[in-house]
């Protein structure tokens, strides 16, 4: 295997294409705790409370499905040369690297991945403050689980030209990816079809956790499954859905992971690991039917001129 083309910092932002953008918008906005950062026509920037321009874009389209996944490089130099690695492995580029044309700015590079992801690195993006609030609302966007219809090609591509790393599996149907020492920032879920399952968003303490599902609660907004604590990753979850119908995850105590001394698991699916606290149940067919989303064409879609 060739050395991967790139060491990523972190995930820094998802751009989301839903065919709900204005209600989505007002329900990240007003009810799940984002703050618009930039608004056209097209769709909306969102924020949450840390350090990154933006966690979430929305893009208005006629299905719902995955904009591009952003990832954090250190240096535009590395983001040249990973657009030089990428060229040689025959892996499209399809802009980049340069000044990135979009709000947040950078100089970064996008890239498909075998299932038409569209994934960008990016570094030197404009620096915001964190906000310093203590309100039970996202620090920013933390996990994106992916559904794929080819695991193991999905964690080789990954892992081999991304640099990621195994932290667990679960059995042979989920495969939990970190960049960092957070337990994950990518997840793939074995499935029908390519699509998005769910992003989460992290919540600094339980605390935090449990006043947001409140808060959610107090706008007649009930989750789809939780709140529980997931046995990989030892996170604990409470996932709804958005106005659009794609699935959106309150997290928090996201496990920490020493490279030296951690050692990959395969976990059982069963009741007592995946809901540890055994306050969740099951999920439910519902929430199901929403983390399968709807066949996602990927970047050939998006290339096609509409019609
Ligand atoms: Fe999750």
């Amino acid at each position: 295997m060739t050395q991967p083309i790139a060491r990523l910092r972190r995930l820094r932002s998802v751009e989301l294409r839903t065919h709900a953008s204005a209600a989505s918008t007002d329900f990240y906005s007003e009810v799940w705790g984002l703050q618009v950062v930039e608004r056209g026509t097209e769709g909306a920037w969102l924020r949450g409370t840390g350090d990154q321009h933006h966690a979430l874009q929305l893009t208005q389209a006629e299905r719902n499905g995955l904009g591009r996944i952003s990832f954090a490089l250190a240096t535009p130099a590395e983001v040249d040369e990973a657009a030089r690695r990428a060229d040689a492995l025959d892996i499209p580029v399809i802009s980049g690297p340069g000044p990135v044309d979009d709000a947040g700015g950078g100089y970064g590079v996008r890239i498909v991945d075998p299932e038409g992801r569209v994934l960008e690195l990016v570094a030197d993006t404009l620096a915001v403050p964190a906000l310093g609030r203590d309100d039970a609302v996202p620090v920013g966007v933390t996990h994106v689980v992916l559904n794929t219809v080819d695991i193991d090609a999905a964690v080789t591509f990954y892992c081999g030209v991304l640099g990621m790393r195994v932290s667990d599996w679960s059995e042979h149907q989920m495969a939990f990816l970190r960049c960092n020492s957070d337990h994950h920032s990518i997840a793939f879920n074995q499935a029908q079809w390519t699509s998005v399952n769910h992003v989460a968003y992290e919540m600094p303490t339980v605390d935090h956790f449990m006043r947001g599902i409140g808060r959610l609660r107090h706008h007649g907004v009930l989750p789809l499954w939780g709140p529980g604590k997931h046995g990989p990753g030892d996170n604990t979850f409470s996932y709804f859905a958005d106005p659009g119908g794609l699935v959106c995850e309150y997290t928090s105590g996201i496990a920490q992971v020493d490279e030296d001394r951690w050692l990959c698991r395969v976990w059982r699916r069963v009741p007592e690991l995946s809901d540890l606290w055994g306050t969740a149940g099951p999920p439910s067919k519902q929430v199901r039917e929403h983390m399968a989303g709807v066949p996602d064409p990927g970047f050939s879609a998006l290339a096609e001129p509409a019609s």
